[in-house]
């Protein structure tokens, strides 16, 4: 696929090196448009050399092609990565005084935005306007990470992992719609850890990969994402707001919160049902030759509470549940589907090398109202997808 990568003055150019290298080595043809200021930050011969096509920043260069109509009529993707203020704006206004920006307005496919930037600059009533604009025109626009911005100061702001831009670059090619545009989406992933004593807990072998799969493949088709992890040892997905959280009452509190006004609740944690009925102070010695059986008192179930919210007000609009079964799959699942006030389950067969930890899955999705529906085996983010292709018809 043809890619143009827009490269704006930011300190974060240097990690778009990163991003650059992942498209060539997975075939891409990419062609470098910095800014003009942005070859302060990394220099031509970098781009020419990694991206093995010549780097040009103006109209003027090479003007017998002309660069700045063709490269976006011919791009598969654009992505601006580092995105800066100056270029929201310009984007946003349709502005066109330098080759990126003409690339801009000449390009038809889908545009990817990556914004960095100091957090007072992306909190900006400007920026936020601008942001607002693009998007609704069509742009997906990922938020910034939080972390340690340039300087001493935090905020959210940082580029996402290029790792993980690539990943929302992917999505798009893959030519999915953006058909979650402008909807709030929370997706719960991982599983709970319930404690003992201060060093243990009981917990169960959910990687979180199915449900970080949901959060990118969301991103990708415009949502704005929650993603509630329990105990997941995964980079943060780009554009997705990640809040951690540990045990099952905490992650109650957490879904429920952020449920108040979502469009989309999608549960695929792992959630204990259960959880020891006292948490020991200090670690649990081992004084006599039997151990003390573990006393266990019931978790809230989460998906069935918001069954029951739901009942009286319009959020959240889709509820979808996951169930991990191991015998009766569909049996389980329809009983599940029904105790649980869901409009969907999502069933999957787990156990020994079956989805936990492994980077496909195959389910079965049950749909209130409708007829099952098989996902063949895939990798996680196409049967996210998949699931997104049954969300989304229920939005509208
Ligand atoms: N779930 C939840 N709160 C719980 C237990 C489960 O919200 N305390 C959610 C899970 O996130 C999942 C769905 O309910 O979306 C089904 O989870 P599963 O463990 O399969 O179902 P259980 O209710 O635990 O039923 P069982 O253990 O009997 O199979």
């Amino acid at each position: 696929m043809r890619v143009v990568l827009g490269v704006a003055a930011g300190i974060a150019a240097y990690k778009a090196c990163e991003l650059l290298r992942l498209f060539t080595e997975s075939g891409h043809e990419v062609r470098v448009v910095p800014t003009r200021d942005a070859l302060r930050f990394v220099g031509e011969p970098t781009w020419a050399a990694l991206s093995g096509n010549p780097v040009t920043v103006d109209v003027w260069d090479s003007v017998h092609e002309v660069p700045h109509v063709r490269l976006g009529q011919r791009a598969d993707l654009v992505v601006v990565a580092p995105a800066t203020a100056d270029v929201l704006a310009k984007a946003a206004h349709g502005l066109a005084g330098d080759l990126l920006t003409n690339t801009l307005l000449t390009a038809r496919c889908p545009v990817v935005y990556s914004p960095a930037m100091h957090t007072e600059m992306w909190d900006h009533p400007a920026t936020r306007a601008n942001v607002a604009t693009l998007r609704e025109r069509g742009a997906i626009v990922i938020d910034p990470a939080v972390g340690r911005l340039t300087g001493a100061d935090t905020g959210p702001g940082r580029l996402p992992d290029p790792a993980e831009i690539f990943q929302v670059c992917l999505r798009v090619l893959s030519g999915r719609p953006r058909d979650l545009a402008g909807r709030k989406v929370v997706i719960s992933a991982g599983g709970t850890r319930e404690a003992l004593d201060p060093v243990r807990f009981l917990g169960n072998r959910s990687s979180g990969l199915q449900g970080y799969a949901l959060a990118r493949t969301a991103v990708a088709r415009g949502a704005e994402v929650t993603l509630v992890a329990a105990n997941v040892a995964l980079p943060d997905p780009a554009g997705a707001k990640v809040v951690r959280v540990e045990s099952a009452r905490e992650l109650r509190t957490v879904v429920l919160d952020a449920s108040a006004d979502a469009d989309v609740v999608v549960m695929a944690a792992a959630v204990a049902d259960f959880r020891p009925a006292e948490r020991a102070e200090s670690k649990i010695k081992k004084t006599s030759a039997e151990p003390d059986a573990i006393a266990l008192v019931k978790n809230p179930d989460i998906l069935a509470e918001l069954g029951e919210v739901r009942k009286g007000v319009p959020y959240p609009k889709v509820l979808v549940g996951f169930a991990a079964e191991t015998d009766d799959v569909l049996a389980n699942g329809q009983a599940k589907l029904a105790r649980k006030g869901c409009d969907m389950l999502v069933v999957n067969q787990v156990g020994e090398n079956l989805a936990f930890g492994t980077p496909d899955n195959a389910a079965t999705v049950l749909v209130a109202g409708g007829d099952p529906v098989e996902i063949a085996r895939a990798p996680k983010e196409d049967v996210a997808d998949a699931v997104w292709d049954l969300v989304a018809p229920r939005l509208s």
